[in-house]
């Protein structure tokens, strides 16, 4: 126990200081050389003779990864249209891990207090099982997707200390205990912190201070002592505000609590991050001995205040998607042995937050749920490595 103690510790230092070392957000964090990791290039080999035909992406990936994605209700409902028949065969046939997108969401689950609605989680649990997929709970404490009256008095003031934590007890007891044992892990807390590392101004952290957080985690684990425990957050690329990440896995080590991985949302750009950016990412968390999941991966072309392709991707920007896409994956699998399951935030393009407001093509599958010419490369890819 104590020798497991002092690695910990040992892991936590290095991983600090490499982050200590970064004087900006781009700065490489450089590590000793180790003869056992895989080229820089990510190891792919000569993929041309590899035959994907018969292959799906999570056959592909079953010695690294999981592949997941994020679904919706009518992802997983009964009698489904056509277009949600062939998007559940999509999902059988290419993935293995489910998130709900909204489903398990404090507002969807409690909105009213007391008033608990689980249909649609357990309709995506039930598929889940059916289909042999680990089901994975997104998210328990997040700012967004809360109710007002979890923090909100009836004169419009904050609650107490002791009425929040009761809230946030009672909520964790009834849905983290409704799938005990049948979901592999939760997001516990979701976006916590601000890109400079502080605290986000959440009802939680203005009402409970830091400590919510810890006692979320203990909250959880007291509920269903064998599920996994994540924290998840976006852009961790930028170092304060990974640092407060690492902070965060230190102060829940000095409790007793392991997180057993930290979800990078990866939703992404053309142009950012870059993929030095993630190889970066990948290193500090090895540094520290800290799994890794890529959780939300979407890559968006346009956006609703300039929304340039409503006809459809012109050929050349289709093929820097595809691209771009692979390039990440490639990396991905270079760290395969700390990323424990990649995740795309959605289906297929024609269902995803990134078409608010404009036509995106963010997803590994098109609006038809035809796969995206990576889908094949990053099968070889994942083959070809070793
Ligand atoms: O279900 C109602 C529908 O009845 C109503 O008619 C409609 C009118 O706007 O709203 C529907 O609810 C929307 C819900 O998505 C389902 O589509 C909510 O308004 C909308 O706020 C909600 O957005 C979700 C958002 O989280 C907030 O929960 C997005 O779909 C979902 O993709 C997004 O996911 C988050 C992750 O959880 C955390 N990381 C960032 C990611 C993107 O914001």
């Amino acid at each position: 126990m104590k020798i497991k103690y002092y690695m910990y510790a040992a892991c936590l230092f290095l991983g600090m200081n490499l982050l200590t070392a970064c004087s900006d957000d781009d700065a490489p964090v450089t590590e000793p050389t180790d003869p056992t990791e895989k080229p820089d290039e990510g190891n792919n080999g000569n993929t041309e003779d590899i035959d994907v035909s018969n292959m799906t992406l999570k056959e592909a990936c079953k010695d690294k990864f999981l592949v997941g994605a994020a679904i919706t209700y009518d992802d997983v409902k009964d009698n489904p249209t056509d277009f949600w028949a062939n998007e559940q065969e999509v999902l059988k046939k290419h993935f293995n891990a489910l998130t709900a997108e909204g489903a398990m969401k404090w507002n969807k689950i409690q909105n009213e207090k007391g008033v608990y609605t689980f249909d649609e989680a357990d309709a995506m649990v039930d598929f889940a099982e059916r289909n042999g997929m680990k089901m994975i709970g997104h998210c328990l404490i997040w700012h967004t997707a809360l109710p007002d009256w979890v923090w909100k008095n009836k004169n419009g003031g904050d609650v107490d200390k002791q009425t929040l934590l009761n809230n946030m007890r009672d909520h964790i007891n009834k849905v983290v205990g409704r799938y005990k044992g049948r979901i592999l892990g939760w997001d516990v807390a979701n976006e916590v912190f601000n890109d400079d590392g502080t605290y986000r101004n959440s009802p939680y952290y203005r009402i409970l201070g830091e400590k919510y957080l810890i006692e979320a985690y203990k909250m959880v684990k007291e509920a269903d002592p064998d599920c996994e425990l994540y924290y998840n957050d976006f852009q961790l690329e930028f170092t304060p505000k990974r640092k407060a990440v690492l902070r965060l896995i230190g102060q829940l080590r000095e409790r007793g609590i392991e997180l057993d991985a930290v979800g990078l949302q990866a939703h992404m750009w053309m142009t950012t991050p870059s993929v030095e950016n993630y190889d970066n990412l990948f290193q500090s968390f090895k540094a520290m001995g800290m799994k890794v999941m890529i959780t939300e991966w979407d890559l968006s072309v346009t956006s609703k205040e300039n929304d340039i392709y409503p006809n459809g991707l012109p050929k050349d920007i289709d093929a820097k998607w595809n691209q771009r896409m692979l390039d990440f994956f490639k990396v991905f699998l270079k760290y395969d042995e700390i990323i424990t399951r990649v995740a795309t935030w959605g289906v297929s393009d024609s269902h995803s937050w990134k078409n608010e407001g404009c036509t995106n093509y963010p997803l590994l599958f098109d609006r038809q749920q035809n796969a995206k010419p990576c889908v094949e490369e990053m099968m070889k890819a994942a083959l070809a490595d070793k």
